[in-house]
């Protein structure tokens, strides 16, 4: 089984690029299912209900989220009734979303969760002790699983993954926009990754203009985020699972 999880769309360009090009790289790839974050999907934050709709039937079999996911209250109804829409888990328990889904592919059951980290971002309930409870709910109830871990810390996203190893297929890390060159098994047979990259366009900081940011950055003076001005590419992995094994046997970084 070919799995495919891609970085945090930045844009409503990229949501417009995922829907003319994502069908066509799954079938290139043999892709059975897909993994896509979704919360900058309106430029910052987001995405609204109708850009989460535009995405899954761009070809994302589940969205992820993050900390910009609940800011749009436009989607909290979304949230709460659509199966293949997620926030982190470890946000408290009243707000709306749940934080993982099981649903199938290739006539398997996946498990697709979503936590948030803690370290240079807002405090919120232990990330490991989350994925924990959830593996504990639903043990038996599903064959694969996938952790989208949302985190600015690289040390805090690699030790999830050796947290994780063996007893979830795959981790792959959302947030910075900038993808790592640590793609890998663990020792265990779980595939890895700290971070994916983005879905959105490259030539400003992190999908936002260089010259607002800079400008942040010189004077410290408030400054509104304008949009970057480029090219949209979308930045992923695909990780290949022996379905008998359940191990990940390879990781690939890709760009399309
Ligand atoms: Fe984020």
């Amino acid at each position: 089984m070919r799995i495919l999880t891609l970085g945090d769309v930045t844009d409503p360009r990229a949501i417009d690029y995922l829907a003319a090009h994502l069908w066509a790289f799954r079938k290139d790839k043999k892709i059975d299912f897909t993994v896509l974050n979704a919360e900058n999907a309106g430029f910052i934050v987001g995405p609204s209900p109708e850009d989460a709709v535009r995405l899954l039937d761009a070809g994302a079999d589940v969205l992820t989220g993050g900390n910009h996911t609940l800011q749009k209250k436009s989607l909290h109804a979304m949230l709460d009734s659509d199966a293949r829409l997620l926030r982190p888990a470890n946000y408290p328990a009243e707000v709306p979303g749940v934080g993982y889904t099981i649903l199938p592919a290739n006539g398997y059951r996946m498990l697709v969760m979503n936590a948030i980290g803690r370290v240079e971002m807002e405090p919120m309930d232990c990330p490991f002790r989350a994925v924990d409870r959830i593996l504990a709910r639903e043990e038996g109830n599903y064959d694969f699983s996938i952790l989208d871990f949302h985190a600015e810390a690289t040390g805090e996203k690699v030790g999830m993954g050796r947290y994780l190893d063996g007893r979830v297929s795959i981790v792959f890390g959302t947030h910075t926009h900038v993808p790592t060159a640590d793609e890998q098994i663990l020792p265990h047979g779980t595939g890895y990754i700290t971070d994916v990259g983005m879905c959105g366009i490259r030539e400003g900081v992190l999908g936002i203009s260089a010259e607002t940011i800079l400008q942040r950055f010189l004077t410290r003076l408030p400054e509104r985020h304008q949009p970057a001005d480029g090219e949209v590419r979308a930045q992923g992995a695909i990780f290949t699972l022996d379905e008998g094994s359940g191990r990940v046997t390879a990781v690939e970084r890709v760009t399309f």
